[in-house]
């Protein structure tokens, strides 16, 4: 009789292997340098992180565009790629893996942030509701967002692909498309931010389409193996909204299970669909996420819901949440006041 398997077990997702089935969540810490390229204190920080079977980096910018956040680091100049090559080098000395989040912020995002020049992009020019945070000004409100035209989406499409391919070149073992919270795929997914007539909106299948072209393009660029989807069906985050969240997931979920990803990253956030049960229609690796610890991330692997489990703030003040899980030790508190600031404190100085 087999037994079923635990946090400490390893898993195989595609083509990457894991030493444990605790992995890091993907979040954003704001200390990229002002080319947005990672430096040795973000190598560091991963590193000291290492020992999760997977590490999902914080969202990283595809395109100039893409970038909302303020100091959030991009996959697009030589500069940013050799960055990442030092932080995928340190995991990996450490005998750890590590893939790319690729985040493209669409709408959500204020020109502050931004290089001069560059585009706030959206399937529709429909402004969020809200604010963010800029260095430059404070708070301020999002961008108004110029509608994409196909030759946008088309570029953007390539941009993803070739986002992946940098990873690649830069030693990921492989990337997450960041499907979720409000930006550019979920805009492109959902009825309150898609308003377009064309062959990117208007029907389900249609509004589908621009995640699952993106998808292709980062499985031509890397292999399926690769790469994985993050999703969390009925988040209301950054101001989206759907008419039928459920629908739409099922049917990206349908379209999704012959491209044979690596994984598919479920946040099980109750916003009015039961989102475990969704991601259980996923024909391959689950990884769930949202609020877990030890006891019920075990819980969920036991029953079947999920292959693996990630973890986000237990990590911000825990580096090494494998051995705090296996000694049973009580988990430390992050420092919130400085989750986003500049420097190493509240980053790189717990252990
Ligand atoms: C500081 C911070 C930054 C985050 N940044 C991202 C991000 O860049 N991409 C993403 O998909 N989720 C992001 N999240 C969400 C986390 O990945 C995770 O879903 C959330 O923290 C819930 O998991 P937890 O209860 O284990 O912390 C962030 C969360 C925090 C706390």
């Amino acid at each position: 009789m087999s037994q079923s398997p635990t946090l400490f077990d390893p898993i195989t997702l595609g083509d990457i292997a894991c030493k444990t089935r605790i992995f890091m969540a993907p979040m954003t810490r704001s200390r990229a340098n002002e080319a947005d390229a990672p430096t040795q204190m973000n190598a560091l920080y991963y590193a000291q992180r290492a020992s999760a079977g997977l590490i999902i980096t914080e969202g990283v910018y595809p395109n100039f565009d893409g970038k909302g956040y303020v100091r959030s680091p991009g996959i697009v100049t030589n500069d940013q790629i050799a960055g990442w090559q030092k932080v995928a080098d340190a995991v990996h000395a450490k005998g750890g893996k590590i893939v790319m989040q690729i985040m493209h912020c669409g709408r959500i995002g204020s020109y502050h942030n931004k290089a001069d020049g560059t585009r706030s992009l959206a399937p529709s020019a429909i402004k969020a509701k809200g604010e963010i945070y800029t260095d430059a000004a404070g708070m301020a409100e999002f961008d108004r967002p110029e509608e994409m035209s196909l030759a946008d989406i088309e570029q953007t499409i390539s941009d993803y692909g070739q986002a992946a391919k940098n990873a690649i070149n830069a030693g990921f073992d492989g990337v997450e498309l960041h499907g979720t919270s409000g930006y550019l795929p979920a805009q492109f997914l959902s009825t309150g931010t898609n308003k377009r007539t064309d062959k990117y909106g208007g029907t389900l299948e249609k509004r589908l389409r621009f995640t699952v072209d993106v998808l292709a393009a980062m499985i031509a660029a890397i292999g399926a193996g690769r790469v994985g989807l993050r999703i969390c069906p009925g988040n209301p985050f950054n101001d989206l909204t759907d008419d039928n969240p459920e629908e739409t997931f099922r049917g990206l979920i349908q379209a999704i299970n012959p491209m044979k990803l690596a994984f598919l990253h479920v946040i099980r956030m109750k916003a009015g669909v039961d989102n475990i049960a969704l991601a259980s229609e996923f024909d391959g690796a689950v990884i769930l996420n949202d609020s877990y610890d030890l006891q019920s991330g075990n819980r969920a692997l036991a029953s079947g819901q999920a292959d693996a489990i990630s973890f986000g703030r237990p990590y911000i003040a825990n580096p090494n949440l494998t051995e705090t899980f296996k000694h049973g030790l009580a988990l430390s508190q992050p420092d919130y006041k400085r989750l986003y600031t500049a420097g190493p404190e509240g980053y790189v100085d717990y252990d």
